[in-house]
């Protein structure tokens, strides 16, 4: 079996993790077998998944077939990546290191180089058709995509030779000459010790880069083959995250991308000639002007990118429970089902 790839990026707050979510129910629904491994979901939509303690480890909905969700803990998928690519003895030291944690939870990147681990990890199994991606929001947009990239030339990368000389670990002599001036000044206002655990963690982090170089050209193969849905919603600042993705992907934005415009009001809301009395009418007037300039924002954004656009409507309630979360994509329009493998 093949298992595809729908990666669901996008700015912050547009709805990635909602729509995600929407996406594979309407998948297993349609008697695709799926899983959608989330990051950070809001807990009704954990609880929505089949889980609030959701992990790792893919766990089939206990009330709807097909449907599998996992959860993406960057602390735990660098303990295993770092198990994958060191040896076992510098893996531990690593994974006991205290910048061990914090490298792996603030660095943006180190973030979404461990989703996208997993991720190909899911598609390499072959259990799913569909794996349904949302990606994380430390990285903003369309830093996932490059994260296997960036990982790779942060281990592997010259800032990290300087630190810790030519050589490989495994000897316990800390920097280089050049470097070590600047660092005992640093290692007297921080601490010796630290600065030692610092320099550890470091040299320690490259023993993973072959490992690590090589697992990143397969992850940016499975981007190449992956579906993409790019969500925004009609305001200036997502709009620009969506077009950044066209700009600075191209080989990503194919055809096999969906923008999907995210809480649109209905454009029959809209009236030219609307009479004008009342605090009513100024409310619908309001809202009309604010649906009319939704569709103006997607009409531009579909003609300067040369894209189809689709679009959620805005719900009342936030959808939390599997059946308004199916319901999200019943009432979308223009969404390509099929080509995004959500229907097959
Ligand atoms: N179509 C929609 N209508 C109403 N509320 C929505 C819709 N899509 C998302 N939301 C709400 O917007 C908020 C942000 O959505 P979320 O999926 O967490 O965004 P992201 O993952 O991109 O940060 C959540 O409270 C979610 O319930
Ligand atoms: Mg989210």
């Amino acid at each position: 079996m093949t298992s595809h790839a729908l990666l669901v990026t996008g700015g912050g707050g547009v709805g990635k993790t909602t729509l995600s979510a929407a996406l594979a129910v309407a998948a297993a629904r349609n008697g695709r077998r799926t899983l959608v491994v989330t990051i950070d979901p809001a807990r009704r939509l954990a609880t929505a998944l089949g889980a609030a303690d959701l992990g790792a480890e893919p766990m089939p909905h206990p009330d709807e077939a097909n449907l599998w969700a996992a959860m993406v803990d960057a602390t735990a998928s660098w303990r295993a990546i770092a198990h994958r690519h060191a040896p076992s003895d510098v893996a531990d030291r690593l994974v006991d290191n205290p910048f061990f944690e914090a490298a792996a939870q603030h660095f943006p990147a180190s973030q979404s180089y461990a989703s996208a681990e997993e991720m190909a990890g899911y598609l390499e199994a072959r259990v799913w058709d569909l794996v349904v991606v949302d990606t994380p929001p430390a990285a903003g947009g369309i830093e996932f995509f490059s994260a296997p990239a960036e990982m790779r030339d942060l281990v592997g990368g010259r800032l990290l030779r300087w630190l810790t000389g030519g050589s490989l670990p495994g000897r316990r002599v800390l920097f280089n000459l050049t470097a070590r001036p600047a660092l005992r000044v640093a290692g007297s206002v921080l601490g010796s010790d630290l600065l030692e655990r610092v320099a550890e963690f470091l040299m320690d982090l490259r023993t993973t880069y072959d490992g690590l170089a090589r697992r990143a050209v397969q992850i940016e193969g499975h981007f190449r083959r992956a579906r993409t849905v790019v969500v925004t919603t009609s305001d200036p600042a997502p709009l620009r995250e969506a077009a950044r993705f066209f700009r600075e992907l191209p080989d990503v934005a194919t055809g096999t991308t969906a923008v999907v415009f995210n809480r649109v009001l209905p454009s029959g809301w809209y009236s030219p000639t609307a009479p004008s009395d009342g605090p009513v009418v100024e409310n619908l007037q309001r809202w009309g002007a604010e649906a009319h300039r939704q569709s103006e924002a997607r009409e531009e954004f579909a003609a300067r990118w040369k894209t189809r656009v689709a679009t959620v409507p805005w719900q009342p309630h936030p959808p939390t429970d599997i059946d308004s979360l199916a319901d999200l994509i019943e009432q979308s329009e223009d969404l390509p089902l099929e080509r995004l493998g959500v229907v097959s």
